[in-house]
């Protein structure tokens, strides 16, 4: 049977200088979750999708993804993600063609299976007569358009996103969601940070919003409702528990 995965986030604490980004955030996610992570500016959204992501070490406590830590079984920890970042800063001097190319090398895929998927992922975002240009020449969502489609590609069993749909065109982002939801039927376990209230509201399966470093509030879109009154938005929800905390 293939292996299920989840992504656990344990008590994490991150300090840049004097500013505490992470005061012990723990949450996780399951096969088959898209997970919504929510909070203001500057409350550990990025920090904690890029410790994750090993591209950052917490000061204490652990992430784990397939049950592997991120810090000490690092390598073999990320051979199972696809991670779209905040930045869309990827290769600018490389075509699409040359970047995807380059994440099918470095994640061992065949030639074929590389070919396959970029033909594939191209057509559905619209890129193919764009295929050899330079990513330095794409517009912002387009850019978004070629970092999913990397993070797709990999055929992930965990994607972490941060922000991933900035910047897309309604039509790319519904192709987006479409994309994300065929590989979450099969069990991959999705974490993504968004200020897209109303697509978290209508996309995500389980929601957490983060304040300074810690969770304040985590559920279904019902539970979270039931804290602001029946009738509440995402947003309403969102303010009230982000003013309260
Ligand atoms: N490299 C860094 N050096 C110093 N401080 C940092 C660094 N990265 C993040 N921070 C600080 O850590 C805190 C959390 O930042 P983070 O980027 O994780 O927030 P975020 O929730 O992703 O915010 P946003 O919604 O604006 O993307 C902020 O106070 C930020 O200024
Ligand atoms: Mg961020």
């Amino acid at each position: 049977m293939e292996e299920k995965c989840s992504i656990e986030v344990l008590s994490l604490h991150k300090r840049y200088g004097d500013t505490k980004a992470l005061r012990g955030l723990t949450f996780s996610v399951e096969p088959g979750e898209i997970y919504g992570l929510l909070g203001p500016n500057g409350a550990g959204k990025t920090t904690t999708l890029k410790i994750l992501v090993g591209l950052v070490r917490p000061d204490r406590g652990t992430a784990r993804i397939c049950g592997r830590s991120v810090t000490s079984q690092r390598v073999e920890a990320l051979s199972f993600v696809g991670y779209i970042p905040e930045n869309p800063i990827c290769f600018q001097n490389l075509t699409i063609r040359e970047f995807l190319e380059f994440i099918g090398s470095l994640r061992e895929l065949s030639r074929e299976d590389v070919e396959e998927a970029m033909s594939y992922y191209l057509e559905i975002f619209e890129l193919k007569e764009k295929r050899n240009e330079y990513v330095s020449n794409l517009s912002r969502g387009m850019i978004q358009k070629v970092l999913a489609s990397a993070a797709f590609m990999v055929r992930p069993k965990v994607l972490i996103m941060d922000e991933p749909m900035a910047g897309m065109d309604p039509e790319a982002q519904h192709v987006f969601k479409e994309e994300v939801r065929r590989m979450v039927s099969r069990g991959t376990a999705v974490l993504i940070s968004s200020h897209l209230l109303d697509m978290v509201e209508k996309f995500c399966t389980r929601i957490g919003i983060i304040n300074r470093g810690v969770l304040i509030a985590e559920g279904g879109l019902d539970d979270l409702r039931r804290r602001a009154g029946e009738e509440a938005s995402l947003e309403d929800v969102f303010l009230k528990l982000v003013e309260e905390s």
